[in-house]
């Protein structure tokens, strides 16, 4: 009787143990790499059979985030106070080709749901319409390796702590103080190096500090950041902590190795023997000077292993010197569909650039004509680049441009690059841009049947650009003149990357303006005001005209809210030959794509459907207010 009792009662102590060890693991937990821990993760991010947590490797665009598996109470019931944390975890950042970018983030979130959000800048966090939202209740400590002037970053390699936005309440450029030098040292975020970080926030100072030393070095006593920060107003309730980091057109691999967290009291310290190690390029060999935690190895093994290890640097160093010689000479890149010229072919086929083959001049670099075989023409497109980035960003857009096939976009062939130039060799399109058809009179007039096959055209293209998933290709210049017109009049979208995009003026779409990011969203714009050009032909900003006309779009709409939208269409088009329905499509799903707000703005599958007649615009009324 007693000993059956005796039993109950230790198995209900021991569960209750259990239940508390693992209640306790939920806010106070220290991961060796993260094979066992209870990671959440979303987008791009993954681990290795080695327990590393990659949120994103080295391929643009990308958005990676891993949340701890439970949300933290950083509210305390008793008080209107929030309650202290710590936390440190071990980050490496490993460049790709070109330079890195963006950066990763430490996040506490009410939300995991970040599917609005952008990458590149916004670290896949926030988005142009609410950064800096105060409804966001989002802290963030941001490892930032590429500046964004418009977010006021203060350089290309810095620590910020960001309330509810990406814009720094405070920054600085990373660095570690040497206790012993008694200095403060700078250290590079993407040197591939595992870097430690500690986060702190002590609820009754209402401080946060952040510190950050190399792995191989001890806890700094002084902190890169120290803040006053009242964070009560934000966590009110559970929050989820984690990481975020995202890639553009700029891409690094965005790594952790180790994390530790505690909700009142100290991070447990990591024993760095236990993290995994990173995958090539190798950890710096030299011994640290003051290594927290030191190995005891036979000499033996430790003399091979310095052996082993000078032997690969050295065999490594080789590689690289031979690759950059290889690079110097013979200017090889990785671009993988497209074909490779050479200079001699694509000059003797422009007649070595002579300016009767000149087909047109645009800011981002000249077109030229020319004859590879008697049968074969292309477009070569002339392009000078001042610097290395700006070389490395074309040269990822031809890779991912030169997958995409599909009927209403321009081909392109390949690519040739010499010194600082690159020239890129599209088929070429008989009947020329579609800016000479509509603003000039040296071209046939187009038939209301060519304007609305041409706009279906470039809305197939662009959908076909935009695709459905995470990473869309981003036309970024969509405007009359990079739409071409092939012997049938079937158009042809062409002059795509964001690397080319000059300004014009009525095209941009307002966050364009502020970010000169371009998106999905500002596409549409783009497309909204060039399918208004095709219908009225006129140009989306013409000074000369009375002030109520300059802003093609505000005459649109004017004719819109006065109900005579068939008047702005182009008085050359023969008035019985003019479809009303379908005019009156086109402009209204023009003033809805041309929005001032981008969530307003329809997907391009929905734009290509409203052409289509599959899908029903949005009611008037909405047009009406939704403007
Ligand atoms: C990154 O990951 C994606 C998806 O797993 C893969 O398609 C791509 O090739 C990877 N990129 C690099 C540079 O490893
Ligand atoms: C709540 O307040 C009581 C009394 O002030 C204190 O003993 C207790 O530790 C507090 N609980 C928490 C979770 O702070
Ligand atoms: C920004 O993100 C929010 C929240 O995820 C989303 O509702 C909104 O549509 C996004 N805006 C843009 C312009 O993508
Ligand atoms: C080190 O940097 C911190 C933070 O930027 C600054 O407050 C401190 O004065 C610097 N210390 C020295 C010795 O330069
Ligand atoms: C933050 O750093 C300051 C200056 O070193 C120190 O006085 C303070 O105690 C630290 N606060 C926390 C929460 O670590």
């Amino acid at each position: 009787m007693i000993t059956s009792k005796f039993i109950a009662l230790a198995i209900i102590i021991l569960l209750y143990l259990v239940s508390c060890g693992s209640s306790q693991r939920e806010s106070n937990f220290l991961n060796h790499g993260f094979l066992e821990a209870n990671l959440l993760k979303f987008g791009s991010s993954k681990v290795y059979p080695s327990g590393l947590l990659e949120l994103t490797n080295a391929s643009m665009r990308q958005i990676g985030q891993a949340f701890h598996g439970f949300p933290i109470p950083f509210s305390n019931s008793n008080s209107t106070n929030s309650v202290s944390f710590s936390t440190s975890f071990v980050f490496a950042i490993t460049q790709g080709t070109g330079a890195p970018g963006h950066g990763l983030a430490f996040v506490i979130s009410p939300s995991m749901d970040f599917s609005g959000a952008f990458p590149s800048n916004y670290l896949g966090l926030f988005n142009t319409s609410n950064n800096g939202n105060s409804l966001n209740r989002i802290l963030a400590v941001e490892f930032d390796t590429v500046q964004a002037v418009e977010l006021n970053d203060i350089d290309d390699n810095h620590v910020g702590i960001d309330l509810n936005g990406v814009t720094s309440i405070e920054s600085a450029p990373a660095a570690y103080f040497d206790d012993r030098e008694a200095k403060n040292i700078s250290l590079r975020l993407a040197s591939g190096k595992p870097i430690r970080v500690w986060i702190e926030y002590n609820a009754i100072e209402m401080m946060i500090n952040v510190t950050l030393a190399p792995l191989d070095r001890p806890k700094p006593s002084s902190p890169l950041l120290s803040r006053k920060l009242h964070l009560s107003g934000i966590f009110s309730q559970e929050h989820h902590v984690g990481f975020s980091a995202a890639t553009g057109t700029v891409s690094s691999s965005h790594l952790v190795l180790g994390w530790s967290f505690n909700i009142e009291g100290n991070a447990p310290d990591f024993d760095i023997t236990k993290l995994p190690s990173l995958p090539d390029p190798p950890r710096p060999l030299s011994p640290s000077p003051n290594p927290p935690i030191s190995v005891k190895k036979d000499s033996n093994n430790t003399k091979l292993i310095v052996i082993c290890a000078a032997t690969a640097t050295v065999a490594i160093m080789i590689l690289v010197l031979l690759g950059f010689w290889v690079f110097r000479r013979k200017q090889i890149f990785f671009t993988g569909g497209a074909r490779k010229f050479s200079h001699q072919t694509i000059s003797s086929a422009t007649g070595g650039f002579d300016s009767s083959k000149l087909l047109g001049e645009r800011n981002s670099g000249n077109f030229y004509k020319g004859q590879l075989a008697p049968t074969e023409i292309i477009a070569v497109k002339r392009i000078t680049c001042i610097t290395r980035q700006q070389k490395m960003t074309l040269i990822a857009e031809i890779d991912a441009f030169s997958k995409t096939k599909q009927r209403n976009l321009v081909n392109l062939h390949g690519y040739c690059s010499k010194g600082n130039e690159m020239y890129l060799v599209y088929e070429y399109v008989s009947n020329g841009s579609l800016d000479r058809f509509l603003f000039s009179n040296d071209r046939p007039v187009l038939t209301w049947s060519d304007r609305f096959c041409i706009i279906k055209g470039i809305a197939a293209a662009l959908q076909h650009l935009h695709g459905e998933g995470q990473k869309p290709l981003i036309h970024g210049n969509v405007k009359a003149s990079n739409v071409l017109l092939d012997e049938e009049l079937n158009s042809r979208l062409g002059d795509y990357g964001q690397g080319s995009r000059d300004s014009t003026s009525g095209h941009m779409a307002p966050e364009l303006v502020n970010t000169g990011k371009a998106t999905r969203d500002t596409d549409v714009f783009q497309f909204g005001v060039l399918m208004m050009e095709i219908v009225c032909g006129r140009k989306a900003i013409e000074p000369t005209k009375p002030p109520e006309e300059i802003s093609l779009v505000n005459w649109v709409l004017q004719g819109f809210k006065n109900g005579d939208l068939l008047q702005r269409c182009d008085t050359r088009i023969n008035r019985e030959h003019l479809v009303a329905r379908e005019v009156l499509v086109v402009l209204k799903t023009g003033l809805l794509c041309a929005n001032q707000s981008p969530e307003v703005r329809p997907m391009m599958k929905h734009v290509f459907r409203f052409l289509d007649g599959t899908e029903q615009l949005p009611h008037d009324d909405y047009l009406f207010y939704g403007v």
